[in-house]
């Protein structure tokens, strides 16, 4: 049951518009799952069927779906990204010396899974353009233990995709794409998870989808996925009952996380579509200020998971954060780069993405923000620069 899935045809009923929802007393809060689908009904069929472990039909269901719907031949869940990223990383045999390079802005689970694989995270900087990790300094790094690029797309942009596959075949390097915050991400055309060797999603309560707590392992090699499938269910013989033949893991998904899995899926397109209206709004109303947004670059399809922005002056982040929480605004902080946190700390400078993470803030993007809450965070921005003495 659950087993890796093969692409079929299957489309859930799509609504075709996101409600909005009521404030949470007067909070306009960095995110909430949309959950305004057939997620009750399906757990219940779990419970009423007491198929509420890793077994049970939703699994294969929800694998299969979300095959289809990112154009991927096989998908097996997991209970988090985080393992889903250990899983492909094993998967693919990694040593004790090998290096994986991997993008120092971002968050730290994709640097934490190499070090659970036995390897080391080598971190390079990012374009200042689009955030992603920079192909010129993937090339600086790549040395002769070097196994693998892990690939990061950030807060739903693409990374360079050409470049970094054209490196990883001059080098032989294996690929992982990290798409946890990339769910609906297109780069010319064709959705992220589709180029590496592995792909890992994340379905953490803040992602486009959420399943609570959840993940997927895509690949489209069968001996990859299931090498990965093995891994994530103890290792056991598919024949011999109770037979192991290396250590392994349990990494399964419950029935419960693919039911509402499942029904995330029926209502992703809706999801997706009303995330660009967001962005646009966003756009619009922060015209003009001393900021940029992350937006999109040609032949790129940006899914928007998080709507993201840099001031241009750094000692402008934290006063502005600070007066939109006053107007009753959550925000966040970009992610600190890896090399400067305390496990992975490096003499070395990075200076681009130093530069985003402290200049950085993701503000409010959840699927039911109407267009007058993002007004008004637009509006709050506003009025914090224009407080500034001229
Ligand atoms: C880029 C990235 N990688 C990996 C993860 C890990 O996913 P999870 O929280 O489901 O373990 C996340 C989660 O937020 C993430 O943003």
């Amino acid at each position: 049951m659950g087993k890796s899935s093969e692409r079929r045809e299957h489309r859930g009923a799509v609504q075709a518009t996101v409600a909005a929802e009521p404030a949470i007393s007067g909070l306009i809060p960095l995110y909430r799952p949309y959950l305004g689908g057939r997620e009750k009904e399906y757990v219940n069929q779990c419970i009423d069927s007491t198929w509420i472990s890793s077994r049970g039909t939703f699994v294969e269901r929800f694998e299969r779906a979300f095959a289809q719907q990112i154009d991927a031949p096989y998908a097996t869940t997991v209970c988090n990204g985080t393992v889903a990223l250990h899983l492909a990383l094993e998967a693919l045999g990694l040593e004790p010396g090998d290096e994986v390079i991997v993008p120092t802005l971002t968050y730290v689970a994709s640097a934490n899974a190499v070090v659970h694989a036995g390897a080391k995270p080598v971190f390079v900087d990012s374009l200042e353009s689009t955030w992603q990790m920079d192909p010129a300094d993937v090339r600086r790094k790549i040395g002769p233990r070097t196994k693998a690029i892990m690939v990061v797309h950030l807060y739903g942009h693409p990374c360079p995709m050409d470049e970094l596959l054209g490196l990883c075949a001059e080098f032989g390097l294996r690929m992982i794409e990290d798409c946890a915050e990339a769910f609906g991400t297109l780069y010319k055309g064709t959705h992220v998870g589709n180029f590496g060797d592995f792909a890992t999603f994340s379905f953490f309560g803040n992602k486009t989808i959420t399943t609570g707590e959840g993940g997927m392992v895509v690949s489209r090699n069968r001996e990859l996925i299931d090498a990965a499938y093995h891994l994530k269910t103890q290792a056991v013989s598919p024949d011999r009952e109770y037979w192991h033949d290396v250590v392994g893991y349990n990494y399964r998904m419950t029935n419960i996380c693919a039911a509402i899995g499942l029904a995330q899926l029926e209502n992703a397109s809706a999801v997706l579509k009303k995330k660009r209206q967001i962005a646009a709004w966003y756009r619009e109303g922060l015209h003009g200020l001393p900021l940029r947004m992350l937006d999109e670059e040609p032949e790129t399809t940006n899914s928007f998971w998080m709507c993201s922005l840099v001031v241009d002056d750094a000692c402008h982040r934290q006063p502005l954060r600070d007066w939109l929480m006053a107007a009753n605004i959550e925000t966040r902080p970009l992610f600190y780069p890896c090399h400067t946190l305390p496990h992975f700390k490096t003499d070395e400078t990075l200076p681009v993405a130093e530069s985003l993470s402290i200049r950085g803030i993701n503000v409010p993007s959840f699927p039911a923000l109407t267009q007058e809450n993002v007004i008004s965070v637009c509006g709050a921005v506003k009025s914090y620069f224009k407080s500034l003495p001229q």
